[in-house]
């Protein structure tokens, strides 16, 4: 059992410097590899390791073809401003291939799992010599996955999987007693730009957490240009977490007077602690329509735009 530090007990001086002697006794005097992924998690998590353990860490961000416009070059300018080295592997192809056929949302998250952490991370330990593996999990994602809400991407151990023996490493997860609230309030100890420890949550599973149905790269790409939309129009609003969903049902539209069969995109926009209970924002019907406009305008095929109205529970926050 994981024992929780809520936001009123943490000092994050006292955690920062336990967290970094717990990273470098594991460690010892090899090399270890940390999982950046960009989101907050693993952007603190990246802090931490890099504090423990300098030039012996090596941070790569996985391109895995599903992450937001422009996301992985931005990640990687960023962290070159705080100093940190980010090295970009493209397993695009891998990802793609891995989520061919697959419409079932538990086996979705299955593929990304597998291509992550077997091949992708299995293959760069592999060759570095590397024996550890740095990730951001936190409790809410155990909590979930126990519960069997979701089996998020990055909870083994409670499951009973030794990464070991599953994929060769083992996996040190500095930040798995904390929930979001926590891990911003060490992001901003540990010097991490407000831009990254204010950063609205975005899952593991990446844009592939927002289709329903078939991920493909012409389906993603969908998501992604509605997505861009919906956080340059909902940034200001302070929400939680805010989101397209492309969804698999087509809907009658008209367009240039004839028929059009079309696509549905979902936005959410969720008020939130701590991922474990939200509510939808009560925005402004102004918005609702500016958002309907501009992606009908920027989002090829779509003919219906909705807002989610329902809590979670019983909605999750993403929909895969
Ligand atoms: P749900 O959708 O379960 O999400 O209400 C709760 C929070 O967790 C994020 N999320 C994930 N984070 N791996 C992660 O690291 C995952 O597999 C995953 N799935 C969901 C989600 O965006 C929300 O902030």
């Amino acid at each position: 059992m994981t024992t929780e530090i809520t936001v009123q007990d943490l000092d994050t001086q006292q955690f920062i410097d336990k967290q970094v002697e717990e990273i470098k006794s594991q460690v010892g005097d090899g090399q270890a590899i940390n999982a950046l992924s960009g989101g907050v998690d693993s952007s603190v998590v990246t802090m931490i390791g890099h504090r423990a353990l300098g030039d012996r860490l090596r941070t790569i961000f996985v391109e895995n073809g599903l992450m937001r416009e422009g996301e992985p070059e931005h990640v990687v300018d960023l962290f070159a401003g705080l100093g940190v080295k980010v090295e970009l592997v493209d397993a695009r192809d891998e990802f793609f291939a891995a989520l061919d056929g697959i419409t079932d949302p538990e086996e979705k998250r299955e593929g990304i799992t597998q291509t992550f952490y077997k091949d992708v991370f299995g293959r760069l330990v592999r060759e570095s010599g590397a024996r550890h593996l740095l990730q951001g999990t936190i409790l809410t994602d155990v909590d979930e996955t126990v519960a069997g809400i979701k089996r998020q991407h990055n909870v083994f151990e409670q499951l009973g999987i030794d990464p070991e023996k599953a994929f060769g490493y083992k996996i040190i997860e500095p930040l798995i007693q904390l929930r979001k609230d926590g891990v911003r309030k060490v992001g901003e100890a540990v010097g991490l730009p407000e831009e990254l420890f204010n950063r609205i949550a975005f899952p593991g599973p990446a844009l592939a957490a927002r289709v329903v149905g078939a991920v493909t790269r012409e389906r993603i790409d969908l998501v992604r240009k509605a997505t861009t939309i919906v956080e340059r129009l909902l940034k200001d609003t302070n929400a939680f977490q805010y989101m397209a969903i492309l969804h698999e049902d087509r809907v009658t539209g008209m367009r240039d007077g004839k028929r059009d069969f079309g696509l549905q995109i979902e936005v959410r926009c969720w008020d939130s602690v701590d991922a474990r209970t939200a509510s939808p924002t009560r925005l402004p019907f102004d918005m609702l329509e500016k958002l309907a406009e501009e992606i009908i305008r920027g989002v090829p095929g779509v003919v219906s735009v909705t807002y989610n109205i329902a809590t979670k529970p019983p909605s999750t926050i993403d929909v895969v």
